[in-house]
């Protein structure tokens, strides 16, 4: 019997996973890296799909740092060229999955054709409404903090934390109640720094492109069994409830 049976009611509305471990899967197997990023949109695409058969309304997943420049040149432009290539192929299945795509971070880098190409599938896909999908790409969390002080100062508002909040990259979408890593770190590298303040967080030891439904039944198992107190003593939350 699939995990996802046993589940108490308790479920995420909305999860967030930095995919991690491409790299050493690839490596693992005598492979170029970014024959891993090209094994990782695999399973992206399994898991978005195994989020929408589980009624999760908002999957945010980092694709692409803002440090991830740093890398070697071949692997940044493979991780492009990839982002297109993917662009391509996937809309089609996103649109018959009633699946809504944004993409988050400072887009202004990439190549015009590629922006293009984004805006493209957002528009595309505006008017699903099943599973809202946000790709973090060339996002980092100090970025996105600064970004959303900067639109509140440039418009004169005050720094409020609801004002911050509604102009940050992911304003649109509550914050994650649960946040993934796979490949085995246990860090957030820069990811929702400001939207994790309470999230749960869930490491797997599963490099990402290994990460299946059984084991996003387990993160969701493992969440369902968490007591989010937000602060406040358990007896109060039991109350509560
Ligand atoms: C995550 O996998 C994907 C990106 C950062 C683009 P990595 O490429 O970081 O894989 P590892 O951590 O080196 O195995
Ligand atoms: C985080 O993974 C970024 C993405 C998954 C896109 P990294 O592999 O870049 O993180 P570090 O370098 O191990 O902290
Ligand atoms: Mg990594």
């Amino acid at each position: 019997m699939p995990l996802v049976a046993r589940l108490p009611a308790m479920k995420p509305a909305h999860i967030a996973i930095v995919m991690d471990g491409n790299g050493r899967w690839a490596t693992n197997r005598f492979l170029p890296r970014v024959a891993g990023h090209r094994q990782g949109v695999e399973s992206l695409r399994r898991c978005v799909q195994a989020c929408t058969d589980r009624g999760i309304a908002v999957l945010t997943v980092f694709a692409f740092s803002s440090e991830n420049w740093n890398r070697p040149a071949d692997e940044v432009s493979g991780l492009m060229g990839l982002m297109a290539s993917a662009l391509a192929s996937e809309v089609a299945a996103l649109q018959r999955n009633g699946v809504r795509i944004h993409f988050v971070g400072d887009l202004s880098p990439l190549s015009p054709r590629l922006r293009n190409g984004l805006v493209e599938a957002e528009q595309a896909t505006a008017d699903n409404h099943r599973l809202v999908l946000n790709v973090c790409f060339n996002y980092g969390g100090r970025w996105d903090i600064t970004q959303a002080a900067a639109q509140l100062a440039a418009r004169g508002e005050p720094l409020t934390e609801t004002a911050l909040t509604q102009a940050m990259a992911l304003g649109h979408v509550p914050d994650p109640d649960l946040i993934v890593r796979t490949g085995g770190e246990q860090r957030l590298s820069n990811f929702l720094l400001w939207q994790a303040a309470y999230a749960e967080l869930y490491f797997s030891d599963k490099l990402w492109p290994e990460f299946d439904e059984a084991e996003l039944d387990r993160a969701l198992l493992a969440y369902s069994q968490r007591e989010r107190r937000f602060g406040l003593t358990t007896a109060q939350v039991q109350r509560a409830a």
